[in-house]
C-alpha cells in the first residue's frame, strides 16, 4: 500500500470512528463522460416535469430547432392523445454559449395517481409520466448535491428502484460551473427518472455562475429550471412552495435576500401563514445551506439565515427540512435555537448525491446530543409519510452498487402532537399575522 492510500485510509477510519458506523467507504468515481456533438435534432431533449399548481404539470425541454413548437399532446392511453397544450419558450447566451430553445408547458386538469403518455412538440420519442397522489400515503425522494459522476449514475438508479412519487432537490444540481454545456448533459442525464415523476428542486451555489458586470446570478438554472413560483404568489424562482397529498413544501433560497426586510421573508411569512394543518398535516421545508450541520466542511455558513428565519418555521410548526451543500448524510433530533426541542423540526443533511467534489469526511467533536447519525458515504433518502401524523423516513447508503438502508426513523408530525396549541401565542401571533 503506498503511503498516500495509507494515510487516505487512516483519515477514513478516525472519520468513521465519529460516525456511527464503522463502514470503509469506497472512493470517489470519475465524471461520466458524454460525446456531446449537439446533434441538431428538432427532437425534444432533457423532458423534466415539475408540479404546477393543482392538478397541473409543467413539460420542460430543450431543442436546438428554433421553430419547434411548445405543444404537449398528452392522454391516459398509449399513442393516443386526447389533449392538447401549448406553453412558452425561453433561451439565454452566455459568453459564447447560446442555449436551445428551452420550452416550458403547463398541462392539466390531470387526475391524480394516474400514467400519462405525453410526447413533446409534435414529433420525436413517447414519454410516460405519473401524477402523484391527492391522499396519503406518499413517498418522496430526496438527493441533493448530484453533478454528473459515476456515482451519481448510481444514485439515479437506486432512486429509480423505489417507488416514489416526487423528487426533492435541494440544491447543486449539474455542477456545470459556467460550463453551459454541461447543463445540457446533466438534462440529458436526469431525463429518465425527471420525464417521469416531477422534480421539485432549489438552487444551491453551483448554479449561481454569476459573472460581475457580465452575468447575473442563476441564468441557467432559472431559464431551464423553471418551477411554480407564480403558482405560489411568489415573485421569484429562487422560492416558492407546493402542496401535494396532505403536505406543504416550501423551497427556500440560501443564496438570495432572506433578512426581516426582503422579499424571500415577507413572502415565506404570508405563505406559512395560510398553511391549513387540517389539509395539509405535513410541513416540508427545503433550502441548500444547511442550519444543523456538525461536519467540518461549511460550518457557520447557514448561521445568518437560521437566525433570520428560524423562528418563522417554529412558529408555523414545520415538520421536516432538508438541506444539502455538506456531501455527508446527518440527521437531527427535532431542534430549535441550537438545541434539542420536541416543538422544532428535524433537519437533515441530504448532500451526498455522488457530485465530483467528493466527500466531506470531518466531523466536529464532541458530538452534540441533538445530533442523531451522521456518516459520510453517497446515498439518498426516502421520506414515505403513510397518514396524517406518521412518516417513515430511511436514507440508503451507496454501497457500492447497492442502495443499503442505514439509517431510519419514525417521524411523527407536529400537527398531532400538541405543539401548536402549546406553542407561545404571541410568538405565533407575532410572527404569523397577515
Ligand atoms: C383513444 O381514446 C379515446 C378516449 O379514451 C377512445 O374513445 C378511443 O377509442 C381511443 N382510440 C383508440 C384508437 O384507441
Ligand atoms: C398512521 O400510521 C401509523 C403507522 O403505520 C399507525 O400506527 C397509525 O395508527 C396510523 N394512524 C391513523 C390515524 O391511521
Amino acid at each position: 500500500m503506498n503511503l498516500k492510500l495509507f494515510l487516505l485510509t487512516a483519515a477514513v477510519l478516525v472519520a468513521a470512528s465519529c460516525a456511527t458506523s464503522d463502514y470503509v467507504r469506497p472512493p470517489p468515481r470519475k465524471a461520466i463522460h458524454f460525446p456531446w456533438d449537439a446533434k441538431a435534432s428538432p427532437d425534444p431533449t432533457q423532458v423534466h416535469i415539475s408540479l404546477a399548481g393543482p392538478k397541473h404539470m409543467r413539460i420542460t425541454w430543450v431543442t436546438t430547432d428554433k421553430h419547434s413548437p411548445s405543444t404537449v399532446e398528452y392522454g391516459t392511453s398509449s399513442n393516443n392523445y386526447t389533449s392538447k397544450a401549448e406553453g412558452e419558450t425561453t433561451s439565454y447566451t452566455y459568453l459564447l454559449y447560446s442555449s436551445g430553445k428551452i420550452h416550458h408547458t403547463v398541462i392539466g386538469p390531470l387526475e391524480d395517481n394516474t400514467i400519462y403518455f405525453y410526447r413533446c412538440g409534435g414529433q420525436g420519442p413517447q414519454f410516460q409520466l405519473k401524477t402523484p397522489p391527492s391522499q396519503f400515503p406518499i413517498t418522496f425522494a430526496v438527493a441533493g448535491d448530484l453533478g454528473q459522476t459515476e456515482w451519481t449514475k448510481s444514485t439515479l438508479d437506486h432512486i429509480d428502484q423505489c417507488k416514489y412519487d416526487v423528487h426533492l432537490l435541494p440544491g447543486d444540481l449539474s455542477y456545470a460551473d459556467y460550463m453551459q454545456k454541461k447543463w445540457d448533459t446533466f438534462g440529458e442525464l436526469v431525463q429518465p427518472l425527471a420525464s417521469a415523476r416531477p422534480w421539485m428542486v432549489t438552487q444551491g451555489n453551483h448554479e449561481k455562475e454569476n459573472i460581475p458586470l457580465l452575468k447575473d446570478s442563476f441564468v441557467a438554472y432559472n431559464s431551464r429550471w423553471k418551477m411554480p413560483y407564480e403558482e405560489s404568489n411568489s415573485v421569484s424562482n429562487l422560492y416558492y412552495s407546493f402542496d401535494v397529498a396532505g403536505v406543504h413544501t416550501v423551497m427556500l433560497g440560501s443564496y438570495t435576500d432572506y433578512d426581516q426586510s426582503s422579499d424571500q421573508y415577507r413572502w415565506l411569512k404570508a405563505d406559512l401563514s395560510k398553511v391549513d394543518r387540517e389539509r395539509t398535516p405535513w410541513i416540508l421545508v427545503l433550502f441548500h445551506v444547511p442550519w444543523y450541520n456538525t461536519n467540518e466542511a461549511h460550518q457557520g455558513e447557514g448561521d445568518e439565515m437560521m437566525s433570520a428565519m428560524e423562528p418563522l418555521l417554529y412558529a408555523a410548526g414545520v415538520d421536516v427540512v432538508f438541506a444539502g451543500h455538506v456531501h455527508a448524510y446527518e440527521r437531527s433530533k427535532r431542534v430549535f435555537n441550537g438545541k434539542s426541542d420536541p416543538c422544532g423540526a428535524v433537519h437533515i443533511t441530504i448532500g451526498d448525491g455522488g457530485n465530483r467534489e467528493g466527500l466531506a469526511h470531518w466531523y466536529k467533536k464532541p458530538h452534540p446530543d441533538w445530533s442523531v447519525f451522521r456518516e459520510a458515504s453517497f446515498g439518498h433518502g426516502e421520506l414515505n409519510i403513510v397518514n396524517s401524523s406518521h412518516a417513515f423516513w430511511s436514507w440508503h447508503r451507496n454501497d457500492d452498487d447497492e442502495p443499503v438502508k442505514s439509517d431510519q426513523v419514525w417521524i411523527t408530525s407536529l400537527s398531532g402532537s400538541g405543539c401548536l396549541a402549546k406553542k407561545d401565542y404571541e410568538l405565533r401571533k407575532m410572527l404569523l399575522e397577515p
